[in-house]
Protein backbone atom coordinates (compact mmCIF):
# COMPACT_ATOMS: atom_id res chain seq x y z
CA UNK A 1 0.00 0.00 0.00
CA UNK A 2 1.18 3.45 -0.93
CA UNK A 3 1.44 5.37 2.63
CA UNK A 4 -0.67 8.83 2.49
CA UNK A 5 2.01 11.14 2.20
CA UNK A 6 4.52 10.53 -0.46
CA UNK A 7 7.39 12.23 0.88
CA UNK A 8 10.22 11.14 -1.62
CA UNK A 9 8.11 12.60 -4.44
CA UNK A 10 9.87 13.33 -7.97
CA UNK A 11 13.35 12.39 -5.78
CA UNK A 12 15.87 9.95 -7.82
CA UNK A 13 18.54 8.00 -5.58
CA UNK A 14 21.02 5.21 -5.80
CA UNK A 15 21.23 2.51 -3.35
CA UNK A 16 24.09 0.42 -3.52
CA UNK A 17 23.79 -2.91 -2.17
CA UNK A 18 20.49 -2.30 -3.09
CA UNK A 19 19.74 -5.77 -3.87
CA UNK A 20 19.33 -7.25 -0.34
CA UNK A 21 18.80 -6.71 3.08
CA UNK A 22 18.64 -3.03 4.35
CA UNK A 23 19.62 -1.57 0.79
CA UNK A 24 16.47 -3.77 -0.60
CA UNK A 25 13.82 -2.54 2.35
CA UNK A 26 14.87 0.73 1.64
CA UNK A 27 14.33 0.64 -2.17
CA UNK A 28 11.25 -0.59 -1.84
CA UNK A 29 9.87 2.05 1.10
CA UNK A 30 11.48 4.83 -1.65
CA UNK A 31 9.76 3.58 -4.56
CA UNK A 32 6.62 3.45 -2.11
CA UNK A 33 7.19 7.03 -1.06
CA UNK A 34 7.37 8.23 -5.08
CA UNK A 35 11.25 8.12 -5.44
CA UNK A 36 12.99 6.81 -8.72
CA UNK A 37 15.36 4.43 -7.70
CA UNK A 38 19.09 2.88 -9.11
CA UNK A 39 19.45 -0.48 -7.43
CA UNK A 40 23.55 -0.79 -7.70
CA UNK A 41 24.79 -4.13 -6.63
CA UNK A 42 27.27 -6.81 -7.66
CA UNK A 43 24.34 -9.50 -7.46
CA UNK A 44 23.11 -8.80 -10.71
CA UNK A 45 20.13 -11.51 -11.28
CA UNK A 46 19.18 -11.05 -7.99
CA UNK A 47 19.32 -7.28 -8.42
CA UNK A 48 17.59 -7.36 -11.90
CA UNK A 49 14.69 -9.53 -10.70
CA UNK A 50 14.18 -7.61 -7.71
CA UNK A 51 13.83 -4.68 -9.57
CA UNK A 52 11.43 -5.97 -12.11
CA UNK A 53 9.41 -7.15 -9.42
CA UNK A 54 9.73 -3.61 -7.78
CA UNK A 55 8.32 -1.34 -10.83
CA UNK A 56 8.07 0.02 -14.19
CA UNK A 57 12.06 0.83 -15.89
CA UNK A 58 10.88 4.54 -15.40
CA UNK A 59 10.65 4.22 -11.55
CA UNK A 60 13.46 1.18 -10.66
CA UNK A 61 16.31 0.05 -12.63
CA UNK A 62 18.85 -2.16 -11.41
CA UNK A 63 23.10 -1.36 -12.18
CA UNK A 64 26.02 -3.29 -11.72
CA UNK A 65 28.45 -1.51 -9.70
CA UNK A 66 31.00 -2.71 -8.00
CA UNK A 67 31.86 0.22 -5.36
CA UNK A 68 35.15 -0.27 -5.15
CA UNK A 69 35.68 0.40 -8.96
CA UNK A 70 35.51 4.08 -9.42
CA UNK A 71 34.60 3.69 -13.08
CA UNK A 72 31.66 1.97 -11.95
CA UNK A 73 30.39 3.94 -9.65
CA UNK A 74 30.95 7.08 -12.29
CA UNK A 75 28.81 5.17 -14.31
CA UNK A 76 25.92 4.54 -12.37
CA UNK A 77 26.18 8.43 -11.26
CA UNK A 78 25.75 9.22 -14.52
CA UNK A 79 23.24 6.85 -15.58
CA UNK A 80 20.82 8.56 -13.05
CA UNK A 81 21.65 11.66 -14.19
CA UNK A 82 20.56 10.48 -17.84
CA UNK A 83 18.07 8.44 -16.89
CA UNK A 84 16.04 10.03 -14.75
CA UNK A 85 17.43 13.82 -15.44
CA UNK A 86 19.29 14.30 -11.55
CA UNK A 87 20.56 12.61 -8.69
CA UNK A 88 19.03 14.21 -5.31
CA UNK A 89 19.91 10.53 -2.97
CA UNK A 90 22.80 8.88 -2.57
CA UNK A 91 22.79 5.93 -0.60
CA UNK A 92 26.31 4.61 0.02
CA UNK A 93 24.84 1.49 1.82
CA UNK A 94 27.06 -1.28 0.32
CA UNK A 95 28.98 -3.18 2.95
CA UNK A 96 30.82 -6.37 3.94
CA UNK A 97 31.72 -7.87 7.52
CA UNK A 98 34.55 -9.59 6.04
CA UNK A 99 36.36 -12.87 7.92
CA UNK A 100 34.96 -13.20 11.46
CA UNK A 101 38.25 -13.21 13.26
CA UNK A 102 38.22 -11.22 16.41
CA UNK A 103 42.04 -11.83 17.19
CA UNK A 104 44.82 -9.08 16.18
CA UNK A 105 47.43 -12.11 15.38
CA UNK A 106 44.66 -14.36 13.65
CA UNK A 107 43.75 -11.44 11.00
CA UNK A 108 44.47 -11.68 7.75
CA UNK A 109 46.06 -8.59 6.14
CA UNK A 110 44.28 -9.04 2.47
CA UNK A 111 40.93 -9.11 4.55
CA UNK A 112 41.45 -6.07 6.55
CA UNK A 113 42.31 -4.44 3.34
CA UNK A 114 38.98 -5.78 1.34
CA UNK A 115 36.90 -4.92 4.42
CA UNK A 116 38.46 -1.35 4.14
CA UNK A 117 38.28 -1.07 -0.02
CA UNK A 118 34.19 -1.96 0.31
CA UNK A 119 33.15 -0.67 3.45
CA UNK A 120 35.30 3.05 3.37
CA UNK A 121 36.59 3.23 -0.24
CA UNK A 122 33.71 2.24 -1.97
CA UNK A 123 31.39 4.70 0.24
CA UNK A 124 33.93 7.22 -0.77
CA UNK A 125 33.45 7.24 -4.08
CA UNK A 126 29.68 7.35 -3.91
CA UNK A 127 30.31 10.59 -1.88
CA UNK A 128 32.50 11.58 -4.35
CA UNK A 129 30.55 11.21 -7.96
CA UNK A 130 27.47 12.29 -6.32
CA UNK A 131 29.24 15.38 -5.02
CA UNK A 132 30.40 15.61 -8.20
CA UNK A 133 26.38 16.19 -9.89
CA UNK A 134 24.76 17.73 -7.21
CA UNK A 135 27.60 20.58 -6.37
CA UNK A 136 26.40 22.38 -9.69
CA UNK A 137 22.60 21.66 -8.41
CA UNK A 138 23.56 23.02 -4.76
CA UNK A 139 21.71 20.49 -3.10
CA UNK A 140 21.27 16.70 -2.45
CA UNK A 141 21.57 14.01 0.27
CA UNK A 142 24.20 11.49 0.66
CA UNK A 143 23.90 9.21 3.12
CA UNK A 144 25.98 5.95 4.64
CA UNK A 145 25.12 2.82 6.23
CA UNK A 146 27.62 2.64 8.95
CA UNK A 147 27.08 -0.05 12.33
CA UNK A 148 26.33 0.51 15.69
CA UNK A 149 30.39 -0.99 15.55
CA UNK A 150 31.03 3.09 14.68
CA UNK A 151 29.79 3.27 18.24
CA UNK A 152 30.65 0.42 20.97
CA UNK A 153 33.69 -2.04 20.42
CA UNK A 154 34.36 -4.99 21.49
CA UNK A 155 31.87 -6.98 19.50
CA UNK A 156 32.93 -7.31 15.42
CA UNK A 157 36.36 -8.22 13.39
CA UNK A 158 38.77 -5.25 13.86
CA UNK A 159 38.37 -4.47 10.54
CA UNK A 160 34.56 -4.13 10.44
CA UNK A 161 34.96 -1.93 13.47
CA UNK A 162 37.29 0.17 11.91
CA UNK A 163 35.88 0.64 8.66
CA UNK A 164 32.14 1.61 10.73
CA UNK A 165 34.16 4.36 12.57
CA UNK A 166 36.01 5.59 9.77
CA UNK A 167 32.52 6.07 7.83
CA UNK A 168 31.34 8.69 10.22
CA UNK A 169 34.71 10.41 10.24
CA UNK A 170 33.94 10.15 6.74
CA UNK A 171 30.59 11.61 6.51
CA UNK A 172 30.99 14.59 9.28
CA UNK A 173 34.37 15.70 7.09
CA UNK A 174 31.93 15.92 4.16
CA UNK A 175 28.95 17.11 6.03
CA UNK A 176 31.46 20.44 6.63
CA UNK A 177 32.81 20.44 3.16
CA UNK A 178 29.49 19.81 1.44
CA UNK A 179 27.30 22.00 3.32
CA UNK A 180 28.93 24.88 1.19
CA UNK A 181 26.84 23.37 -1.13
CA UNK A 182 23.86 22.72 0.53
CA UNK A 183 24.47 18.89 0.55
CA UNK A 184 23.18 17.25 4.23
CA UNK A 185 25.39 14.32 4.87
CA UNK A 186 24.76 11.96 7.41
CA UNK A 187 25.13 8.34 8.39
CA UNK A 188 22.48 5.66 10.12
CA UNK A 189 23.94 3.36 12.59
CA UNK A 190 22.20 0.01 12.32
CA UNK A 191 22.03 -2.71 15.07
CA UNK A 192 22.54 -6.11 14.62
CA UNK A 193 19.51 -7.57 11.93
CA UNK A 194 19.60 -11.17 10.33
CA UNK A 195 20.02 -10.40 6.83
CA UNK A 196 22.46 -12.83 4.49
CA UNK A 197 25.78 -9.89 6.25
CA UNK A 198 24.93 -11.35 9.88
CA UNK A 199 23.33 -15.15 8.68
CA UNK A 200 26.80 -15.67 6.27
CA UNK A 201 29.24 -14.38 9.20
CA UNK A 202 28.21 -16.32 11.87
CA UNK A 203 26.81 -19.45 10.27
CA UNK A 204 24.49 -20.05 13.23
CA UNK A 205 20.24 -20.74 12.17
CA UNK A 206 18.52 -17.29 12.01
CA UNK A 207 16.20 -18.63 14.79
CA UNK A 208 18.90 -19.16 16.62
CA UNK A 209 20.63 -15.66 16.15
CA UNK A 210 16.99 -13.80 16.62
CA UNK A 211 16.95 -15.53 20.14
CA UNK A 212 20.23 -13.88 20.81
CA UNK A 213 19.26 -10.55 19.53
CA UNK A 214 16.01 -10.43 21.24
CA UNK A 215 17.89 -11.91 24.63
CA UNK A 216 20.29 -8.89 24.47
CA UNK A 217 18.01 -6.13 23.24
CA UNK A 218 17.57 -3.29 25.52
CA UNK A 219 13.76 -2.36 23.94
CA UNK A 220 11.70 -5.23 24.08
CA UNK A 221 9.32 -5.81 22.40
CA UNK A 222 10.62 -7.28 18.64
CA UNK A 223 13.61 -7.26 16.46
CA UNK A 224 14.95 -4.42 14.56
CA UNK A 225 13.97 -5.02 11.11
CA UNK A 226 15.40 -3.91 7.96
CA UNK A 227 12.32 -1.77 7.25
CA UNK A 228 12.98 -0.17 10.56
CA UNK A 229 16.13 1.57 9.03
CA UNK A 230 14.50 1.82 5.62
CA UNK A 231 12.16 4.36 7.70
CA UNK A 232 15.13 6.04 8.97
CA UNK A 233 16.37 6.36 5.61
CA UNK A 234 13.22 7.77 4.17
CA UNK A 235 13.70 10.52 6.91
CA UNK A 236 17.20 11.62 6.18
CA UNK A 237 16.39 11.85 2.39
CA UNK A 238 13.21 13.74 2.79
CA UNK A 239 12.90 17.92 3.13
CA UNK A 240 11.34 16.74 6.79
CA UNK A 241 15.52 16.54 7.75
CA UNK A 242 16.20 19.64 5.73
CA UNK A 243 18.61 21.01 8.25
CA UNK A 244 19.91 18.00 9.74
CA UNK A 245 23.27 17.26 8.48
CA UNK A 246 26.64 16.08 10.06
CA UNK A 247 24.34 13.18 12.58
CA UNK A 248 25.14 9.22 13.10
CA UNK A 249 21.27 8.18 13.79
CA UNK A 250 21.83 5.15 15.27
CA UNK A 251 19.01 2.76 15.18
CA UNK A 252 19.47 0.00 17.99
CA UNK A 253 16.75 0.32 20.16
CA UNK A 254 19.22 1.76 22.99
CA UNK A 255 21.72 -0.89 22.82
CA UNK A 256 24.64 0.94 22.27
CA UNK A 257 23.47 3.25 25.63
CA UNK A 258 24.50 0.38 28.04
CA UNK A 259 26.78 -2.25 29.09
CA UNK A 260 25.14 -5.21 30.68
CA UNK A 261 27.86 -7.51 31.22
CA UNK A 262 28.77 -6.71 34.43
CA UNK A 263 24.72 -7.09 35.41
CA UNK A 264 24.73 -10.04 33.49
CA UNK A 265 28.12 -11.61 35.33
CA UNK A 266 26.58 -10.62 38.73
CA UNK A 267 23.79 -12.56 37.82
CA UNK A 268 25.52 -15.94 36.57
CA UNK A 269 27.16 -15.51 40.13
CA UNK A 270 24.29 -14.94 42.47
CA UNK A 271 22.72 -18.22 40.62
CA UNK A 272 25.35 -19.81 41.16
CA UNK A 273 25.57 -18.70 44.94
CA UNK A 274 22.31 -19.58 45.24
CA UNK A 275 22.46 -23.21 43.60
CA UNK A 276 25.42 -24.11 45.32
CA UNK A 277 23.45 -22.73 49.08
CA UNK A 278 20.50 -24.83 48.23
CA UNK A 279 22.75 -27.71 47.03
CA UNK A 280 24.49 -27.33 50.55
CA UNK A 281 20.85 -27.62 52.38
N1 LIG B 1 22.73 -6.69 9.14
C1 LIG B 1 23.28 -6.09 10.17
O1 LIG B 1 23.25 -6.61 11.30
C2 LIG B 1 23.95 -4.75 10.01
C3 LIG B 1 24.17 -3.99 11.16
C4 LIG B 1 24.84 -2.77 11.03
C5 LIG B 1 25.23 -2.31 9.78
N2 LIG B 1 24.99 -3.09 8.68
C6 LIG B 1 25.44 -2.56 7.39
O2 LIG B 1 24.32 -2.46 6.54
C7 LIG B 1 24.75 -2.48 5.18
C8 LIG B 1 23.89 -3.43 4.39
O3 LIG B 1 24.07 -4.73 4.91
P1 LIG B 1 22.90 -5.82 4.99
O4 LIG B 1 22.83 -6.26 6.39
O5 LIG B 1 21.68 -5.34 4.32
O6 LIG B 1 23.59 -7.01 4.20
P2 LIG B 1 23.29 -7.76 2.82
O7 LIG B 1 24.40 -8.71 2.65
O8 LIG B 1 21.90 -8.25 2.83
O9 LIG B 1 23.40 -6.58 1.74
C9 LIG B 1 24.63 -6.02 1.37
C10 LIG B 1 24.62 -5.82 -0.14
O10 LIG B 1 25.85 -5.17 -0.50
C11 LIG B 1 26.26 -5.73 -1.72
N3 LIG B 1 27.70 -5.54 -1.92
C12 LIG B 1 28.74 -6.12 -1.27
N4 LIG B 1 29.91 -5.75 -1.80
C13 LIG B 1 29.61 -4.87 -2.80
C14 LIG B 1 30.38 -4.13 -3.73
N5 LIG B 1 31.74 -4.22 -3.76
N6 LIG B 1 29.75 -3.34 -4.61
C15 LIG B 1 28.40 -3.24 -4.61
N7 LIG B 1 27.59 -3.93 -3.77
C16 LIG B 1 28.21 -4.74 -2.88
C17 LIG B 1 25.91 -7.21 -1.60
O11 LIG B 1 25.88 -7.85 -2.87
C18 LIG B 1 24.55 -7.14 -0.92
O12 LIG B 1 23.50 -7.11 -1.86
C19 LIG B 1 26.24 -2.85 5.22
O13 LIG B 1 27.01 -1.68 5.05
C20 LIG B 1 26.43 -3.40 6.62
O14 LIG B 1 27.74 -3.25 7.09
C21 LIG B 1 24.35 -4.28 8.77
Amino acid sequence: MAPITQRLQGKVAIITGGASGIGAATAKLFVEHGAKVIVADVQDEIGQSFCKALGPNDTVLYARCDVTLDSDVKDVVDMAVSKFGRLDIMYNNAGIVGAVDPTTLGSDDENFKRVFEVNVYGAFLGAKHAARVMIPTKKGVILFTASVASVIAGESPHAYTVSKHAVVGLMKNLCVELGQHGIRVNCISPGAITTPLLNNALKIDKSVVDGVLRASSVLKGGLIEVEDIAEAVVYLSSDESRFVSGVNLVVDGGYSTTNLSFTSALKNAMTQTTNGYAHHL
